[in-house]
């Protein structure tokens, strides 16, 4: 491994020269955060001093034991950055995802055991209901699907149906349109171009504040026309409404209004990348894909191929190694960032209290000094105890320690049962983009930047 440390102790980290920060700027400007990210690893290193034109202090964390220094070992001292503080915190409130300090301990320890394996496996029949829909609705339709907008169709009705039962159906139109909105004006944010506060109603403002009413409308009716029979349901609407405290409180509504909104975000959008980044990889892979299919086709069950049924091990699943080695190449959440409270010393670097720390998981996934041929697929990597000879943190697409994403093993299990069930009846073939690798928009969840479209053929 290549030697990582500054000669000088407590030094500042190397980085681009002022000219090439306004580059930077313009690239950032333009959306180009992984492209950015990627030439500053190329050309200064894993830790690479990102301070902005303005005097904002930054720095890049793409080596292992540093992100795990900001994740784990120096949690305390690593607070949510501003993106979090101000323009995500503006639709979820005080949610898991936003929420810091003893109010975010509270509601961890009442959230936790509604993401636990247990919870989890009872969304199965759920989770292939709404495949087996999704593909009865293929089955009519002749010309390429558009795979992103296919993928987000069927992991928003999961998890609306895993939050409100039944309920969701008759709103989810206007969920997925507020939705829609809320994430091109997150475009423009995430990606640093300037923004009015909140209050002055510019037009953007005016179809953000919109978009929230509308998800809020919705989710407050839904709430309210439980209330008093939350017994009768076995979802996570009901878990929320009947969560108590060690000293018997119960949420809030608006508390449980924020966890929600989170959930419905933070819980499909990603998971729908990572589904749309498997499928791309597959059908450029076309030898991996049909070991996948026979894999799949030889089981007796989908519950079995996954390795959900009792007996078999759930590492062993194939179908599992794909997802994975797909979220190695393309994650879905490429960078986390947070703001170091006090100074701190990194690698023997210096880091100022106040800087933006960016922990890309998008650079030390496609790392070679970490991983042989990064930007080869093959899904062999996670295979049973491959892991075990990487260092920790050289794979973290659900980020790490205590803010680890607390619906990992529901969106595993999720694109795991999804994959299967459709590579086990359709193969889906790439009609376009025709060229190498397609653009990537990484300003929220990095997704392709052009449709993605496959044809729907059967395996011959
Ligand atoms: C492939 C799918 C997913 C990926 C790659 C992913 C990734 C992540 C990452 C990287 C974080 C940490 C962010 C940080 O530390 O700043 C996170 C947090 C979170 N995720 Fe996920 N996520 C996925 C699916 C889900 C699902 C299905 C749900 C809920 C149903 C969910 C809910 C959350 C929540 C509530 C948090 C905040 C946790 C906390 O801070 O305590 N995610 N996710």
């Amino acid at each position: 491994m290549a030697n990582r440390g500054p000669a000088d102790p407590a030094s500042t980290p190397p980085g681009p020269s002022i000219a090439e920060r306004l580059g930077q700027a313009r690239r950032l400007l333009t959306d180009d955060l992984t492209g950015v990210l990627v030439s500053a690893r190329e050309a200064y290193g894993p830790i690479v001093d990102l301070t902005m034109p303005d005097g904002t202090p930054g720095v890049l964390l793409a080596e292992p034991t540093a992100v795990q220094h900001v994740l784990e070992t120096n949690a305390e001292n690593y607070r949510r950055a501003s993106v979090y503080r101000e323009e995500l915190s503006e639709l979820f409130g005080d949610g898991l995802l936003t929420s810091e300090g003893e109010l975010w301990h509270r509601q961890h320890r009442l959230i936790r055991p509604m993401f636990g394996s247990g919870s989890v496996r009872s969304f199965t029949d759920l989770i292939l209901t709404e495949t087996e829909a999704m593909l009865d609705r293929w089955a009519t339709r002749s010309e390429p699907i558009d795979l992103l907008r296919e993928m987000e169709r069927v992991t928003l009705s999961i998890i609306g149906k895993a939050m409100f039962s039944a309920d969701v159906e008759a709103h989810a139109e206007t969920i997925r349109a507020a939705l829609e909105t809320l994430r091109r004006g997150f475009q423009r944010e995430v990606g640093v171009v300037p923004t009015a506060p909140e209050w002055i109603p510019t037009p953007h403002n005016r179809r953000t504040r919109a978009a929230i009413d509308d998800i809020d409308a919705v989710v407050y009716d839904l709430i309210e026309a439980r209330r008093g029979e939350a017994d009768e349901y076995d979802d996570l609407l009901s878990k929320l409404l009947t969560a108590r405290t060690d000293d018997g409180e119960r949420m809030a509504d608006e508390q449980i209004r924020d966890e929600l909104v989170t959930f419905l975000l933070a819980g499909h959008e990603t998971t729908a990348a990572a589904l749309t980044w498997t499928w791309y990889l597959l059908a450029n892979h076309p030898g991996v894909h049909r070991r996948l299919h026979e894999r799949v086709a030889e089981a007796d069950a989908i519950t079995d191929a996954v390795g959900f049924s009792a007996g078999t091990a759930g590492d062993a699943s194939f179908v599992k190694q794909c997802v994975q080695e797909a979220m190695r190449i393309y994650p879905p959440v490429p960078v986390i960032t947070r703001e170091a409270e006090d100074c701190d010393e990194i690698s023997g670097y210096e880091i100022p209290a106040g800087s933006e720390v960016v922990l890309s998981q998008f650079v030390v996934h496609r790392d070679p000094d970490l991983w042989a041929d990064p930007l080869a697929f093959r899904p062999e990597r996670f295979a049973p105890g491959a892991a075990e000879e990487r260092p920790a943190y050289s794979y973290f697409p659900f980020g790490g320690g205590q803010r680890m994403c607390i619906g990992r093993l529901f969106a595993l299990a999720e694109a795991q049962l999804i994959l299967a069930r459709v590579v086990r009846d359709v193969r889906l073939r790439l009609r376009s983009p025709t060229h190498d690798t397609p653009a990537v928009d990484s300003a929220v969840t990095m997704v392709p930047d052009e449709p993605i479209e496959m044809a729907v053929t059967d395996w011959v």
